[in-house]
């Protein structure tokens, strides 16, 4: 059973020449009582993945489902 279920993840930071695309469609899915790393360069969104995870933040688009 999945514990976390994510779909197409977007988030975006600013507007105009100072946009960044932090995330651009993630998808993830984590079962339940196993062990998960999230890995990349500075800057690849492991933070922002991990506050819309976490409920902290709201993705510019997609969805997150925890415990359905
Ligand atoms: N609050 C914010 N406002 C504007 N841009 C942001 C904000 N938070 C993150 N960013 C930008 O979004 C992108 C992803 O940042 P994030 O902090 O999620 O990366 P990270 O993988 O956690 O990096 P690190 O390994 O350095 O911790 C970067 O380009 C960052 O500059
Ligand atoms: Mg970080």
């Amino acid at each position: 059973m999945d514990m976390i279920t994510a779909r197409g993840l977007r988030k975006v930071y600013g507007s105009g020449t100072a946009q960044v695309q932090a995330l651009r469609g993630a998808d993830l899915d984590i079962a339940a009582g196993s062990f998960t790393a999230i890995i990349g360069r500075s800057g690849s969104g492991k933070t922002t993945l991990l506050h819309i995870l976490g409920g902290l933040e709201r993705p510019t688009a997609g969805s997150v489902a925890v415990c359905g």
